[in-house]
């Protein structure tokens, strides 16, 4: 039975739909890391919010393991690169939490401005400090938003009715997509030295780990405002506390951390000039509802083998232009597979040509499931959407993509085209005469009808007269009995290639008598 591991805490209705897939549910949500790495090899699924790490060593006891769920957004507690490389699909959420996040946020910015937990603390003291807790507005004041996606963006819109402008830093956004939301794009630099407050909203990765450190922390206002509700270390904690500690600047607003759960005796907690919150920028339960529901609909999906949504590491296609891209998928597998035991050299360059209709849907997957078929026969690893690519690559194989008008006289044609490393190429062209009708035809330079599927024996003979017969006779003598038979050839009296599918299994001793009849120059076994 397929088994599903949930080992963070996510809402009921999350689970309810994991169970609604048949599937037999393990909620574990305390689960050790140790634990985790012993119990993983008995589950298909994993279901994860923040607290798991699915580090290498869990990975590598995942023995049938296909798809890990993260109920949120951060994949910085996944490893991404091993689990690609396993076969493993891993999916979040994004956007499920982009509201709650912003929002909260805002309130970090707010609270920070007029120190309304302090004042509040203040007041459960019993004090009543009206002089004490003298805020500042935000109305014309500047704001830095450093990543402007989904979640920057949310606050840049909400900074921008409070009236602050608002200075934004992203590289991978348009300069004119900042300008039509009414923010002004700036550096780092720019942001550090005129910003009131600033806010991050970037991944944790290598380019963004201590992107405001204390070089950044010189250049700024000593009545600054920091923010970071993204993920911690990315504002440089040590060089934030020290800053802090020296009033260097005004104060910050943490709601995550290096370190989680922050340590009790951290520093942070005995500062005035500091607001934190224990992680809780998608702590709503709309949030909450929102992205287990839909991390447990996209599982059950996977599982299932209906669409992949929202992979970071497969390629995500529409439910409706999956099943309309299905035949397609299936054929260029299947020529991918025919291509890896056709070739005899190794491949380094592996080209897929897209023309006629089937442009009318999203290639990459197609290319995808080609590539899938080539490595299948040849690779010892389970190769699947998620591995391909990266299996590929570890080869030295080059993946191209391309458009091309040549249909031959086809309505749409798929063409997987080889490149050894000597320049030798081998071609096979692929076509859907109907949705349940597809057949490979060209090998090469040659024209063929080939229903791609069983086994295929596939002779290159001399294009003379006898061969149907001695091959038939010596297939008869062995009891193969032949389902179709087609045949290519350029110019008459040349050389010629023969598929031949056949119901039974072909020994290679029977390919063997196949080569050395007259006027046979090869035969070889393919199986789809
Ligand atoms: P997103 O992918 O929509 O946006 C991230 C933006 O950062 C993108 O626009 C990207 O172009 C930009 N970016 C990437 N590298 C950058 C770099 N080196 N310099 C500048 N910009 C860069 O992500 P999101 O959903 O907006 O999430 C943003 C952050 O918030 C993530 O770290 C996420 O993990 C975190 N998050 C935290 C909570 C919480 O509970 N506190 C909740 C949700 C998300
Ligand atoms: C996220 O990345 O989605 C947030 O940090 C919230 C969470 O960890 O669940």
């Amino acid at each position: 039975m397929t088994r599903v591991l949930v080992s963070d805490k996510i809402s009921n209705e999350g689970l309810e739909i994991l169970k609604s897939g048949g599937f037999e549910v393990v909620y574990k949500p305390e689960i050790s890391h140790e634990d985790l790495v012993k119990e993983i090899a008995e589950y298909d699924a994993l279901v994860i919010r923040s607290r798991t790490t699915v580090s290498a060593d869990v990975l590598q006891n995942a023995k049938r393991l296909k798809v890990i769920g993260r109920a949120g957004v951060g994949l910085d507690n996944v490893d991404v690169k091993t689990a690609t490389k396993l076969g493993i699909i891993v999916m979040n959420t994004p956007g499920g939490n982009t509201i709650s996040t912003a929002e909260h946020t805002m309130a970090m910015l707010t609270s920070l401005a007029r120190m309304i937990p302090q004042a509040d603390r203040s007041m459960k003291e019993g004090q009543w400090e009206k002089k004490r807790f003298v805020g500042v507005e935000l109305f014309r004041k500047t704001l830095g938003v450093i990543g402007l996606g989904r979640i920057g963006t949310e606050v840049a819109k909400r900074a921008l009715a409070y009236g602050m402008r608002v200075l934004a830093y992203d590289p991978f956004i348009s300069t004119e997509v900042a300008k039509k939301l009414g923010v002004q794009p700036a550096t780092v630099e720019e942001i550090c030295k005129e910003s009131d407050f600033i806010t991050v909203h970037v991944p944790l990765n290598d380019q963004t780990r201590n992107l405001i450190d204390k070089p950044q922390i010189e250049m700024m206002k000593p009545t600054v405002r920091l923010i970071n509700c993204a993920r911690g270390g990315i504002i440089n904690e040590d060089a934030l506390l020290e800053a802090l500690q020296s009033k260097r600047i005004a104060g910050a607003a943490l709601d995550v951390f290096t370190q989680e759960p922050l340590p009790a005796d951290h520093p942070f907690r005995k500062l005035d000039n500091v607001v934190l919150t224990p992680h809780l920028g998608a702590s709503t339960s709309e949030a909450q509802e929102g992205v287990a529901k839909e991390v447990a609909e996209q599982v059950v999906d996977a599982l299932s083998g209906r669409v992949i949504r929202n992979a970071v590491n497969a390629p995500s296609v529409d439910p409706a232009i999956l099943e309309q891209l299905r035949p397609y998928l299936e054929l260029a597998r299947r020529m991918g597979k025919f291509m890896a035991q056709f070739v005899t050299k190794p491949v380094r360059v592996f080209r897929v040509y897209y023309s006629g209709s089937v442009l009318d849907y999203p290639t990459a997957p197609v290319t995808t499931a080609a590539l899938v078929g080539f490595l299948e026969p040849i690779s010892e690893a389970t190769v699947n959407f998620v591995n391909a690519g990266p299996i590929a690559h570890e080869r030295g194989i080059e993946i191209v993509e391309l458009k091309s008008t040549e249909l031959h006289g086809y309505a749409n044609l798929i063409t997987v085209e080889t490149e050894a490393e000597d320049g030798t190429k081998n071609w096979l062209g692929g076509t859907l005469f109907t949705r349940d009708r597809a057949r490979i035809v060209i090998i090469n330079d040659k024209m063929f009808d080939v229903v791609p599927e069983g086994n295929l024996i596939v002779i290159e003979n001399k294009d003379v007269p006898g061969i149907v017969g001695s091959v038939g006779t010596l297939l008869g003598k062995h009891g193969i009995n032949i389902a179709q038979m087609t045949w290519g050839r350029t110019e008459a009296g040349k050389d010629a290639i023969t598929v031949i599918n056949v119901d039974q299994d072909v020994p290679p001793n029977v390919l063997a008598e196949l080569a050395h009849l007259p006027n046979i120059l090869s035969a070889k076994l393919i199986v789809i």
